[in-house]
């Protein structure tokens, strides 16, 4: 499946779904003094979280452009992180909540996309009892209890809520350890998928109040389906970008090599 294939799928699998496929916003922030710029799917969508805006509908689903600071260091260290990227998306504003999100993203990933369950491993928050026993009536499987890493916000302040991550298993050919032990970092178990629950607006302080409404927040690394997808270990080597990199090499007249990638 090409990168514009899985953008395809994802969007079409949500909108056949009853959610608004809307296009991506600027990746400059609307309105929002407290972001440089657009890091995640949800972003533009704070104001429907914090309930300051009615959304078009109580379900959406986008491919957001983005470019995250808070791991940039990593990029050019590992094959799965980048400046900019996509991040495929699907949100619910006081509609579905953790059973309706956990259930699509397992329909999505193992019968639509056709992954083996088995390569599948996934994570709730250490104080979520209800998404654990989610996972295991929809998939049988025994999430992985986590704490400060289950728990996603989009900033210092703002909505925010415990979050239940889906990983990949590259395979033991890939150095690399399970999701919470030391070696989480080597790259054989990589997030493809992660379900916010947003139920909390953060305060400056730290303080956490109740959002009007439950609301869901997802975000899926589009080059990293890419390289899942495509049996590639290194995003860098997918359709996403191969040609880009030919045509750099092209213009330069340098060759790419595993010392210059
Ligand atoms: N908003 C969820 C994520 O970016 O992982």
């Amino acid at each position: 499946m090409t990168g514009n294939e899985i953008r395809e799928k994802f969007l079409k699998f949500f909108e056949e779904k009853q959610h608004l496929m809307l296009p991506s916003a600027s990746l400059i922030p609307q309105d929002d003094p407290t972001l440089l710029i657009i890091g995640a799917g949800m972003a533009p969508f704070k104001p429907f979280f914090t309930g300051k805006m009615k959304p078009p509908s109580p379900r959406i689903t986008t491919c957001q452009k983005c470019v995250r600071t808070g791991d940039i260091e990593n990029v050019g260290r590992t094959a799965r992180h980048h400046t900019f990227f996509e991040m495929l998306g699907n949100w619910s504003f006081g509609d579905y909540f953790k059973e309706g999100a956990i259930e699509m993203s397992w329909d999505l990933l193992t019968r639509v996309i056709g992954i083996d369950p088995a390569r599948l491993v996934v994570t709730a928050h250490e104080s979520d009892d209800e998404a654990a026993a989610i996972w295991r009536k929809v998939a049988g499987k025994e999430a992985i209890r986590l704490g400060k890493d289950n728990w996603w916000s989009a900033g210092d302040t703002g909505p925010c809520g415990p979050c239940s991550e889906i990983f990949y298993d590259f395979g033991e050919d890939v150095p690399g350890g399970m999701p919470g032990t030391p070696d989480e970092d080597g790259g054989r178990f990589v997030e493809i998928w992660n379900d916010v629950f947003m139920q909390y607006d953060r305060d400056a302080n730290g303080n956490l109040t109740p959002l009007p409404n439950k609301n869901v927040d997802t975000g899926a690394g589009l080059e990293r389906w890419a390289a899942m997808l495509q049996g590639k270990f290194d995003n860098y080597d997918t359709d996403l970008f191969v040609n880009l990199k030919r045509a750099v090499s092209d213009v330069t007249g340098v060759a790419e090599t595993p010392e210059n990638r």
